[in-house]
């Protein structure tokens, strides 16, 4: 009997008109009959996700569009470059209530909100989608975030990462400052909630003082599930560190293997967390049809959709270098980047996974602004399933972040087509077996 791992699927959207594949909105087969800023969009995209058993809804978010290109925020409002984008936490109350099992994912940025009101807002959110909700744990890599919030520099990468240490463990303070039996609720007494049992904290940290009782009593998950996204050496720490779930874009199986593997070998050896306890997901685009000719054509016209300059408007945004000073045709450099390390990464090996075939800044920016490089499958059901299921096997992943192309269709379409075919290789589940978010998250093997 072989042990198999079921996937576990996310789908990634922004809370935008556009979210991670350039030029999107103008497909003719985007948000027909829906507009992005509407609830009736948002629900039809939960329960769509929900009707096909996803762990999850990922919204993903940046605080102000990006100004790297030309020194400019022109072509990423020119463009939609992930621009504009609404605040991503006011939805989730929306889709909790159109849905019964459906996780929800929110990136909060840790950089310009004190720990204090970030984990009040989580426990409430927790609360109100009866304990589905998880965090994406930022620190804003973007110089067009800081300056929006009123800095003329960004924090160094290593010193964000201290920062958003300290911030995650006051964060835990709170969290885990009531006891679950604190709350007594006695109507004759007249005692809601046992002061003993609520603990008051008082931090006096490098980044932060807190002296206060948590607000909020505790939520159905206690603490939201923790995602986290950071690659380079400092960011793998922190997610090995406290994640449940890490996020990853790899374009191909080896790429996968050797991030697992590096990943895994912190997890267990630095942190001491038993092995299997954290999800790996690794972000996929997949174009589905009933042949793989429509399928094809399909792409064709994916591609169609994204503008050059717009295309470099986001490269430079996410790794915070303005590619328009380049030529187009030169070789991208493998460098360290003050944006996003990981992402570059995916750059830098598209064509090739040892790095040996250079990628010159045209080809970098058009692969790129497909899905921020991510492996893009395209074919049948059944080409999908063989691909998801080698990354499963062979790259060590646990599950897969969908990023959208045209929406809601692209959900719906995989809903209907990949889902079937995953079951009937008992690669995914044909029902939620928990009710939290992190109860179905962090099951996952079936033997066959
Ligand atoms: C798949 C993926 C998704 C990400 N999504 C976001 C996001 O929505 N918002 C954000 O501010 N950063 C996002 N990031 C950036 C990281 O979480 C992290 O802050 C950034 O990569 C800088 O850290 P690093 O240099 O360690 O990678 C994402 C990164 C990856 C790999």
């Amino acid at each position: 009997m072989t042990e198999l791992k079921e996937a576990h699927l996310l789908g990634f959207v922004q809370h935008g008109v556009n979210s991670h594949a350039t030029g999107m909105w103008r497909n003719k087969t985007d948000k027909v009959g829906y507009h992005f800023s509407r609830p009736d969009y948002w629900q039809h995209m939960a329960r769509t996700m929900e009707r096909g058993l996803f762990d999850a809804m990922f919204i993903a978010d940046e605080l102000a569009p990006y100004t790297t290109h030309e020194g400019s925020s022109d072509a990423t409002v020119k463009y939609a470059v992930q621009c504009p984008t609404h605040e991503p936490s006011t939805i989730v109350p929306i889709i909790a209530a159109a849905t019964k099992h459906l996780g929800i994912g929110v990136t909060l940025s840790t950089m310009f909100v004190h720990p204090y009101p970030m984990s009040r807002l989580l426990s409430s959110l927790d609360h109100l989608s009866e304990g589905r909700l998880a965090w994406n744990i930022v620190s804003s890599y973007s110089k067009s975030e800081w300056e929006a919030y009123g800095y003329e520099d960004m924090m160094p990468r290593e010193e964000r990462y201290d920062r958003m240490e300290e911030y995650v463990d006051v964060c835990y303070q709170l969290w885990d400052s009531w006891d679950p039996d604190a709350v007594i609720a006695n109507k004759e007494s007249g005692v809601y909630a046992d002061p003993s049992k609520v603990k008051l904290v008082d931090h006096n940290g490098k980044y932060f003082k807190c002296r206060g009782r948590h607000f909020c009593e505790p939520s159905p998950q206690g603490r939201p599930v923790l995602w986290q996204a950071g690659s380079s050496g400092r960011g793998r720490d922190f997610a090995a560190k406290h994640a449940e779930a890490i996020f990853a874009v790899h374009p191909s199986v080896e790429r996968m293997r050797e991030y697992t593997t590096d990943l895994n070998e912190r997890i267990v050896h630095e942190f001491r967390r038993p092995s299997g306890s954290v999800k790996f997901i690794y972000g996929i685009q997949t174009v589905v049809a009933e042949t793989r000719s429509e399928a094809q054509d399909k792409y064709e016209r994916i591609k169609a959709c994204i503008p050059l300059e717009g295309a470099l408007a986001w490269m430079s945004g996410h790794f915070g270098l303005d590619f328009s000073k380049m030529d187009l045709d030169a070789h991208v450099q493998n460098l360290e980047v003050p944006g996003i390390q990981g992402l570059f990464d995916s750059v830098i090996y598209a064509k090739d996974p040892l790095g040996k075939i250079p990628v010159t800044v045209k080809e970098a920016a058009l692969i790129y602004a497909q899905g921020m490089g991510m492996p893009v499958l395209v074919g049948t059901a059944e080409d999908i399933a063989d691909q998801m299921e080698l990354f499963m096997d062979e790259g060590g992943a646990d599950g897969f972040m969908l990023a959208a192309t045209y929406t809601p269709g692209c959900f719906e379409e995989f809903v209907d087509l990949v889902v079937p075919e995953l079951q009937r290789r008992k690669r995914y589940r044909t029902a939620y077996k928990g009710k939290t978010l992190r109860e179905n998250l962090l099951s996952g093997t079936v033997s066959r």
